[in-house]
Formats: C-alpha cells, structure tokens, sequence
C-alpha cells in the first residue's frame, strides 16, 4: 500500500480543482499569446525583407515588447504557481506525470529556456540588428516556444487519452497518444489567433499611425487568423480521440460540461466569422474597443475550451489508472478495509468545530474524497446537491457514489466512514446545531457494506510500471 498524501490547505468557498483550472485558463493563454506571438512577429519580419510593409518593423517592436512583458512576466509567474498549486492540491497526479515523463520535461524546460533567452536578446538587441540576424532571432524564438507546446501538450493529452500505455507502459506510446495530434493542431491554431487579436489591439495604440497605415497592418494580421476555418474539422477530430463517455457528457450528459463547450464553441464562432468574413474578405477595418472585445471572446473560448478538458477527464486525473483525489482503484479496495482517515497523516484544521466524534470523521471523509470537486457551500456545493435527498437516500447515493453519476469516483472508505460522512452532511445542512446524536449499529453498517459492494467497480485496472510505486 502507498504513502497516500492529502492537500493540506483548504481553499473555502472554492473547490480545489477550480483553484487548478482559474489558474490554468489564464497560464494557458498567455502562454499561447507568446508562441502565436512569435509566429507573428517572424511573418512582420518576413513582409518587411520582402519589401511588402514598410511599418511592419515599427510594429513588431512594439508588439514585442508587449509580448515580453504581459507574456514573459505574467506566464511565468503564473507557471510558477501552477506547479505550486498542483503539488499542493494533486502531488500524485505530479508525481506520476514526473514519473513516467522526467525526459519529456526536461526537454521542454531546455526549449523553455531557448525561447526566454532568444526572446530576451530580440527585446534587448533587435532594433539595432539587420533583417537577417531579426528573422533568425525571431524564427529560434517562435520554433522554441512552439516546440515547448509540444512537449507539453503529448503530457497533457496523455492524462485523458493514455492510449496504448495504459498496456505497455513506454514513454512515446504515453506521449504520442491518440489526442496528441488534433490538440496540438488545434492549440497552435488558436495561438495565431490570440497574437493576431492582440495585434490589432497594438495596432489601434500607436498614436502616429495614420488609418491607412494601421489598415495596411490589419490587412497583413488578418492573414493569421483564416486558420482559424479549420477548427470545426478539428474539434471534431478531437473529439471522436476522446473516451466515450466523456463524449457523453459533453453531448448533454453533463450539464456544466456541456454549457462550457457551447462557450468554447459559441465565442470561437463569433471570432472566426469577424476575423474571416469582416477583416479578410471585406477588408474592414477594426478599432481599439472591437479588437479589445474579440481577445475577451478569445479569452472566454479558451476558459470554455480548458474547462472541457479539464472536466470530461472526471473522475480521473490520469484516465484508468488515478483518480481525481489521488486514489487508484486498488487504493479504493484498500481503503474500503481500513478507512480513508485512518493512515492520513494531516489532522483536521477545524476539528474544534465538531461537536462530535463522528461529525469529526465525516468532515474528515469529506475532506479526502469530496472537496477535490466539491464545497460544502460554495461551488458545486454538498448540501445543496444532497439537500432533497432522505438519510437513506444519501446512504446508498453515496455508498454507490460510480453509480449516482458516473463522472465521479467510487467511494473508498468503511461503512463507518460512510454514516460519518452523511452524518456530517446532514448536521451541516441543519445549520451546525451544537448537539447531534452520533448514530451507527452493526446492522446498519452490514447494510451499509452491502450498499457500497453492491455498485460494481470498473472491470480492470490497468496499471503501469510506475503507477503503484
Ligand atoms: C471527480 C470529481 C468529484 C468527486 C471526487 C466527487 N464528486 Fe460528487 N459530483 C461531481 C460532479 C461534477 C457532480 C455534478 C454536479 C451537478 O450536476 O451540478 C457531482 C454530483 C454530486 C451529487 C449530486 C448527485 C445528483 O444526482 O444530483 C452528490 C450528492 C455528490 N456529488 C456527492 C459527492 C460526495 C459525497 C463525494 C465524496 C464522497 C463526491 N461527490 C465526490 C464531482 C465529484
């Protein structure tokens, strides 16, 4: 049996997989600013050497300075937090991403550090440099931030889709998973996208520019953007890689789920018709406040697009072999012997709270197997889902928690565990009274054992090498 360890801090109102998504959303885009950023400025970069723009050098070093400072600042502060975060609220999900993927990382981190530095030298040096040293500079930027996307990217899509690794256990088959291809497609697309909106807000901020000067430039930006007529064919590709289940969800399975694709897909439609049919077939033009409102589009499609992601992966971090709380199946059969507080070596920061023992154990239950996903009374919150529900209702709705929805993990713990955490459920929901009778028979928690054995759990787990390490 592993050393299971459990997140210490406690983020109130917000359930920790949200604290992990918000931050991801923003890290994400910034991220993708700067890769579309420097496929950007080597385009600008080409049109002046070929003669085709004569304010194009102008923009880029305008452009590029924004770059480094929102993209190069932000994202790296906000890089340093996700792995701060994750560590806290998933160091097992990290761990086993470490793991199998020590190499894969490290070669990211090497193209990392290559896009920094080149970027830092063209924002130091670049206007003092001819067209040949800028377009060489420029083009070692863009090919290292991109290839960083796509390292990083066989990583992320392997924890919903770990293809034949699951089976084999090798890096590349790990790596190359079926998701791989469309999502890096797919991601490189709309990181044209976010730098060509960004460029048309830069655009707008260059107080000598004439409008037919900042026309020839949007004329040249819209070029970025008619990739952007691929995506439909793409998402779709996507889609058809995913499990079917989660297919499901976004089908209408899920409502949550469903509602942020239709944003995702809502927003990404609204962008592609402006940018195709308004800036590249009738050649409009685009002011400050519209080019600032398709970048928020921009920036809601992308929170739509990674909470989709992030979502229909439930209740797995690691698709078939962890689960969201850092539990793998042969843990859940583990821990449904010996309890899931039991070994946890973290005590409760609030137990002075409970007026009893087994509220205590319940709050405790709760902390490890629910408030990966849920609050009490925050978001996705525990007392309104189960509010309807009678005491034996939440029994066996609980107990057979794989089988009340399908997107979230079976429940891993003692029949005792089990009452606590009802019990708890249901002293919370009555406003926290200071007395509450602890209940709890061994007929009821024959009964309740029967309940939790009843809901079958998946056939197989399949493990790799490392995973039980
Ligand atoms: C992997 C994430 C995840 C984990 C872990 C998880 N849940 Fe859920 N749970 C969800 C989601 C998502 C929903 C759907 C919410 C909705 O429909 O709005 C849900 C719904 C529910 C509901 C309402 C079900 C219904 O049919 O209306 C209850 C009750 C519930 N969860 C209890 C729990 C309890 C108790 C635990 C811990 C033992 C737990 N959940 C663990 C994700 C999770």
């Amino acid at each position: 049996m592993n050393e299971l360890y459990y997140p210490l801090n406690d983020f109130g109102p917000l359930m920790k997989g949200l604290v992990i998504g918000g931050l991801g959303i923003v890290h994400v885009f910034l991220a993708q600013f700067a890769i579309g950023g420097g496929m950007l400025a080597c385009w600008f970069e080409w049109l002046h050497g070929s003669g085709r723009s004569s304010l194009s050098r102008e923009f880029i070093d305008r452009y590029f300075k924004i770059l480094v400072l929102v993209s190069f600042v932000l994202g790296a502060v906000t890089g340093v937090a996700m792995w701060f975060t994750t560590i806290q609220i998933g160091p097992r999900t990290i761990g086993l991403m470490v793991q199998e993927f020590h190499w894969i990382w490290a070669i990211e981190w090497t193209f990392f550090c290559l896009e920094v530095i080149s970027g830092y030298c063209f924002y130091r040096c670049g206007s003092g440099l001819d067209h040949r040293t800028r377009l060489k500079l420029l083009i070692t930027y863009s090919a290292s931030a991109w290839f960083s996307l796509f390292w990083i990217n066989g990583i992320l899509a392997w924890q919903l889709t770990p293809g034949e690794w699951l089976q084999t256990g090798n890096v590349f088959d790990g790596f190359f998973n079926p998701g791989f291809l469309p999502s890096l497609i797919f991601r490189t697309i709309t990181s044209l996208t976010i730098a060509a909106l960004v460029a048309a807000v830069v655009v707008n901020l260059v107080p000598s520019w004439t409008r037919s000067d900042r026309e020839e430039i949007i004329r040249h930006i819209a070029m970025l953007l008619l990739p952007m007529m691929a995506m439909p064919l793409l998402g779709v590709w996507y889609l058809s890689t995913m499990p079917s289940d989660s297919q499901e969800w976004l089908m209408g399975g899920s409502p949550a789920m469903m509602m942020f694709l239709v944003m995702a897909v809502g927003a990404s439609t609204l962008v592609g018709c402006y940018s195709v049919l308004g800036l590249w077939k009738q050649r409009l033009f685009i002011n400050g406040a519209t080019a600032t409102m398709l970048l928020a589009l921009a920036f809601t499609a992308t929170a739509g697009g990674e909470f989709v992601r992030e979502g229909v992966r439930k209740p797995y971090t690691v698709r078939n072999v962890l689960y969201s709380h850092s539990m793998t199946l042969d843990d859940i059969r583990h821990l449904r012997e010996v309890g899931c507080t039991t070994n946890d070596p973290w005590p409760l920061q609030d137990a002075a709270d409970y007026p009893t023992d087994q509220l205590r154990l319940g709050a405790h239950v709760y902390r490890v197997q629910c408030s990966i996903c849920h609050t009490l009374d925050g978001a996705n919150a525990l007392s309104h889902l189960s509010s309807t529900w009678s005491t034996d209702q939440k029994r066996l709705n609980i107990g057979q928690l794989q089988r009340t929805r399908n997107f979230m993990p079976p429940f891993a713990g003692t029949p005792e565990e089990l009452e606590a955490l009802v019990q708890m459920l249901e002293w919370h929901h009555e406003g926290r009274p200071e007395e509450w009778t602890s209940t709890g028979s061994p007929e009821l928690y024959d009964k309740l054992r029967e309940w939790i054995e009843a809901a079958p759990l998946p056939a197989s787990q399949v493990t790799s090498e490392g995973v039980n390490q």
